[in-house]
C-alpha cells in the first residue's frame, strides 16, 4: 500500500521505516528541510536501536523516501499517519496546533480518498474535530476521507521491536471501509509475514491481537494505558519508601507481589522515577482531559507529585552520607531518562543534577549516547568520556540510568578513582552484595534489608 507518514520523529521515523519494511511504499514528510536533509543523506538525528539499519535498507530498496513537500505525502496515498508532536502548553493540557495543521493541509492537496490516522498521541475526541477539519478544507468536494485513531504503544529505545512485534494493534475505527483498510495494512505484522530486520531467526508463533474500537475509546485506551504504567511506578517507589523505612528489600517484595498474574512484574522498578516525553506529559494531559469531563483525577496528580520528589529524596540520601554538598565533587552514571536512547527529556538525571549543582555541589556526568545532548542541556554539568572519569575524585556516585553496560565496569578501578567510595544505586541495578564485598558503601532504593557484610579486606 502506499502510505505518508507526517512528522519524522520518533513516532513518525519509526512508523515509516517499519511499514516500509513490511513491504509498504511509504512517503514519510516533514516541514523541517534540515531534518529531511539529514535524513536523505542516510543520517538519523536520533539514536534509536536498529532504526538507523531499518532506514537504510528499505530506502535503498525505494520503498521509503523523505520530502518536505505535503502534496507529495497527499497525493495517490491510501494512508496517512499524522506523527506531529502535540507538546504540552502551560496548562497541561495537549497543543494541537501541528495536528490540525497537518490535517488541513492533507485535506487541500489530496486527489482521492484518504484515510487520516492520528498517531501522535491526542486527547479523547480529536478525531471528532479532525473530520470536522477535513470536510472545510478538502481540496474539492466529492473527495472522501476517513479518520482512524491507531495509538503507538512503542517503547524508546525498544521502539522497532515493539512495532513489528506488537502486544496488540488499537484500531480505532468509523467506518468499515477504514478498518478494512488497517487490517489490510498491518496485516504482514498480525501474521508475521516479513523478515524480521531485528532477529531475522525469530518466529512469531501467535498472531497480534486486533481490538478495534471506536475513535473515543482508541483515543483514551492510550491516555489510560501509559497513566497506569506511570500508576505502577509510582506505587513500587512508595513502596520502596515503605520497605526502606521497614527493613525490607523492594526486590523481593516486587518480586512476591509481581508473580501474581493480574498484577504482574513489569513497571515495578522503584527509583528515581520516570521521565522522558510521554509519562509526565501524557498525565498531565489526562488530568486535563478529565477535568473537561467533570472529572478531578486526583489519583493521577497524587502519581505526578510523588514522581517529582523523588530526586529531592536522592539528593536528602546524598546529605545525609556527606553531610555537606557545597563543593563535593558528585559523579553520575546514566543522564538519558531511560538506557538504550538519547533522549533526555524530562530526565531524572538531569532533574538531579540540577539539584545537586543548586545545592553547591560540582557534578559530573556519563551516558554511553546522551553525553551531548545533556551538556547543552545543563551546561554546569560536567560530560566525562567514559565512565571513570565520572567517578574521578568523587565523594559519590550515583547510578542514573541503568544501562546494561554499567553492571559490567570494572568497580576496583572505579573505586580506586574516587575520594570516597560511596555508590547510590538509584536504579537498584547493581549487584550491592559484590560491591560492598569490593569496600563499597552501597545505597539503594527501598533497600532497608542491610547487604551482606563484607567477607574480605579490598
Ligand atoms: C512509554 C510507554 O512504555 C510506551 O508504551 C508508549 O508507547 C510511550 O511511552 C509513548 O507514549 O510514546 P517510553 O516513555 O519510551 O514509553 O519509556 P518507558 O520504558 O515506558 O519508561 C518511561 C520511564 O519510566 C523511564 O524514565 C523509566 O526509567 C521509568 N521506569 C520504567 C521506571 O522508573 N520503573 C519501571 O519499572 C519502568
Amino acid at each position: 500500500m502506499r502510505v505518508s507518514v507526517i512528522g519524522t520523529g520518533y513516532v513518525g521515523l519509526v512508523t515509516g521505516a517499519c511499514l516500509a519494511a513490511v513491504g509498504h511504499d511509504v512517503v514519510a514528510m516533514d516541514d523541517n528541510p534540515a531534518k529531511i536533509a539529514v535524513l536523505r543523506e542516510g543520517r538519523l538525528p536520533i539514536y534509536e536501536p536498529h532504526l538507523a539499519e531499518l532506514v537504510a535498507q528499505t530506502t535503498r530498496a525505494g520503498r521509503l523516501r523523505f520530502t518536505t513537500d505535503v502534496a507529495a505525502a497527499a497525493q495517490g496515498v491510501a494512508v496517512s499517519f499524522i506523527c506531529v508532536n502535540t507538546p504540552p502548553r502551560p496548562d497541561g493540557d495537549a497543543d494541537l496546533r501541528y495536528v490540525e495543521g497537518a490535517t488541513r493541509r492533507l485535506a487541500e492537496h489530496a486527489t482521492g480518498d484518504l484515510l487520516l490516522v492520528e498517531k501522535s498521541t491526542v486527547p479523547v475526541q480529536t478525531g471528532q474535530w479532525i473530520q470536522k477539519t477535513l470536510a472545510l478544507y478538502a481540496a474539492r468536494p466529492g473527495l472522501t476521507f476517513d479518520v482512524a485513531s491507531n495509538p503507538e504503544f512503542t517503547r524508546e529505545g525498544m521502539a522497532v521491536e515493539d512495532f513489528l512485534h506488537p502486544d496488540r494493534l488499537v484500531l480505532g475505527v468509523a467506518s468499515p471501509r477504514a478498518e478494512a483498510c488497517l487490517r489490510a495494512l498491518y496485516a504482514p505484522i498480525v501474521e508475521g509475514r516479513f523478515a524480521c530486520p531485528v532477529h531475522p531467526d525469530c518466529r512469531v508463533d501467535r498472531a497480534v491481537p486486533v481490538l478495534v474500537t471506536d475513535l473515543a475509546s482508541a483515543e483514551l485506551i492510550k491516555h489510560a494505558a501509559n497513566s497506569f504504567l506511570a500508576l505502577k511506578i509510582a506505587f513500587a517507589n512508595a513502596v520502596a519508601d515503605v520497605c526502606e523505612a521497614a527493613g525490607a528489600d523492594i526486590l523481593e517484595v516486587v518480586k512476591g507481589v509481581g508473580l501474581d498474574k493480574r498484577i504482574g512484574r513489569a513497571f515495578l522498578n522503584a527509583g528515581l522515577g520516570f521521565g522522558g516525553s510521554c509519562f509526565p506529559k501524557d498525565l498531565r494531559a489526562f488530568v486535563k482531559i478529565a477535568e473537561r469531563t467533570g472529572y478531578d483525577f486526583t489519583l493521577l496528580k497524587e502519581v505526578t507529585r510523588l514522581n517529582g520528589a523523588r530526586q529531592a529524596q536522592v539528593v536528602e540520601k546524598l546529605r545525609r552520607a556527606l553531610w555537606i554538598l557545597e563543593g563535593k565533587r558528585i559523579g553520575l552514571l546514566g543522564l538519558a531518562f531511560k538506557p538504550h536512547t538519547d533522549d533526555i527529556r524530562e530526565a531524572p538525571a538531569l532533574a538531579l543534577a540540577q539539584r545537586l549543582l543548586a545545592e553547591g555541589a560540582q557534578v559530573q556526568g556519563y551516558d554511553p549516547q546522551a553525553g551531548a545532548k545533556a551538556h547543552e542541556a545543563v551546561p554546569a554539568l560536567t560530560v566525562c568520556p567514559d565512565p571513570y572519569a565520572a567517578a574521578e575524585g568523587a565523594e559519590a556516585l550515583v547510578l542514573c540510568t541503568e544501562w546494561p553496560e554499567f553492571a559490567a565496569l570494572d568497580f576496583a578501578r572505579l573505586k580506586a578513582a574516587m575520594v570516597r567510595p560511596l555508590l547510590l544505586d538509584g536504579r537498584n541495578a547493581l549487584d550491592r552484595d559484590t560491591l560492598t564485598a569490593l569496600g563499597f558503601e552501597v545505597l539503594g532504593i527501598g533497600r532497608g534489608r542491610p547487604p551482606l557484610p563484607p567477607t574480605r579486606t579490598p
